[in-house]
């Protein structure tokens, strides 16, 4: 039987929910449902403000409209991530600046960061790889020092913490995803986290096509009109739907995950005294959330002969994100951007994921294991 690399966990409880919302006509966007997902996700989190986005890209283009970061602007961003970041600084005009990352948790490396900081740099943009925390006391003390915003990309942390603080809230904002690969789904979602009350406030005109309308249906003001720049980020109730049953599932949701994540650190423990693979790091103020399981091999070589083995045996691995300072893209339009950043080219080269889902049963997750193994060791 194959054994898929992710599958959501969607149940009878998802069903009615949606199936509720399209019968009470909950299909617009930012309606109740959104309101109390919102308000829900502030509570679990517990960030003072939190707004329902379509996908975690765009709540980073929000965030980046309500700073006001534009051109001549600098944001540092590890190069080891998705291209949503690096599109999003783009998109506003500003200049991404890749950093690299730490070798053990695959996060960003602070005292690299430390080196890229300019005049001109507003925004560092932390990573939380695999729902491992990034250090951010040490991210959180340069943006001290240099006067940078500090923005925690936390689409993959969910439930993690640092120093026992929920990721995504501990910079003055972050944001979560709730894409259908993640621990917890709407199919696509996000969530824009903020502190400041000022800036939530910006945030919401931007989401709402840059007028007051939330302000408005609060009451605040008698009519609603064009009042800022922004863009149309609001989200259907009916994926709020799915979503809110997610949140009260999570606990569950997470306690299966786990198991499995246990299970092949445990299991692939050998490989790593022998040298042949390096596990993830948890750092001591790190609490995951079992979002990923990966292994980084010995070599490229043999990343691609685990890879190749498992394949073999319907069982989906596979390696994760490019890096983005040599892209094709970057090599054309970021020319400056293609520095060494050789943790970053390991990472791309030898990383190999294992499949995680809460539906994986710990019998496919020991073959997943022993098939690990023999690959390496055959
Ligand atoms: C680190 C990271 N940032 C951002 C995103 C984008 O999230 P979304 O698909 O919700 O836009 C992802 C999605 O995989 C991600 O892994």
């Amino acid at each position: 039987m194959k054994i898929p690399f992710t599958r959501p966990s969607i149940g009878a409880a998802e069903v009615r929910a949606v199936t509720r919302a399209l019968r009470e006509r909950h299909i617009g966007g930012n309606g109740p449902i959104s309101k109390r997902v919102q308000t829900r996700i502030a509570e679990i989190t517990g960030s003072p403000h939190a707004l329902l986005t379509p996908n975690a890209t765009q709540a980073m283009e929000m965030l980046l409209i309500a700073l006001n970061i534009g051109p001549g602007d600098e944001v540092i961003l590890p190069s080891f991530s998705f291209v949503s970041m690096a599109n999003a600084v783009l998109t506003r005009g500003a200049t991404p600046v890749f950093s690299e990352i730490d070798r053990g948790t695959l996060n960003m490396d602070p005292k690299d960061v430390a080196r890229r900081i300019t005049k001109r740099t507003k925004m560092v943009m932390p990573v939380h790889y695999g729902g491992i925390s990034s250090d951010m006391d040490a991210l959180g003390a340069i943006c001290a020092e240099s006067g940078a915003f500090l923005f925690e990309d936390a689409a993959q942390g969910i439930d993690a913490t640092w120093r026992g603080q929920p990721l995504g809230t501990i910079a003055p904002a972050g944001c979560l995803s709730f894409h259908e690969t993640k621990n917890l789904t709407a199919g696509e979602g996000g969530v824009l986290l903020i502190r400041d009350l000022e800036l939530f406030h910006r945030a919401e005109i931007v989401q709402e096509k840059g007028t007051n309308r939330s302000a408005f249906l609060r009451g605040e003001v008698d009519k609603y009109t064009w009042v800022d720049r922004g863009g149309s980020y609001v989200v259907s109730d009916l994926l709020a739907a799915l979503l809110e049953v997610q949140l009260e599932r999570r606990h569950e949701l997470l306690a299966r995950r786990m198991e499995i994540w246990r299970l092949y650190y445990d299991g692939l423990a050998d490989l790593e005294r022998k040298g042949l693979i390096a596990r993830p790091v948890i750092p001591e103020h790190a609490g995951h959330n079992a979002h990923i399981f990966f292994l980084v091999a010995e070599s490229h070589a043999l990343q691609m002969k685990i890879l190749k083995h498992l394949k073999s045996k319907d069982i989906s691995a596979t390696f994760h994100f490019q890096p983005l300072h040599s892209s094709p893209f970057a090599s054309k339009h970021l020319p400056g951007a293609n520095y060494a950043l050789p943790e970053t080219d390991r990472a791309a080269l030898q990383l190999v994921r294992l499949p995680l889902f809460s539906g994986l049963s710990k019998k496919d997750a020991r073959r997943v294991i022993a098939e690990t193994i023999a690959a390496v060791t055959t």
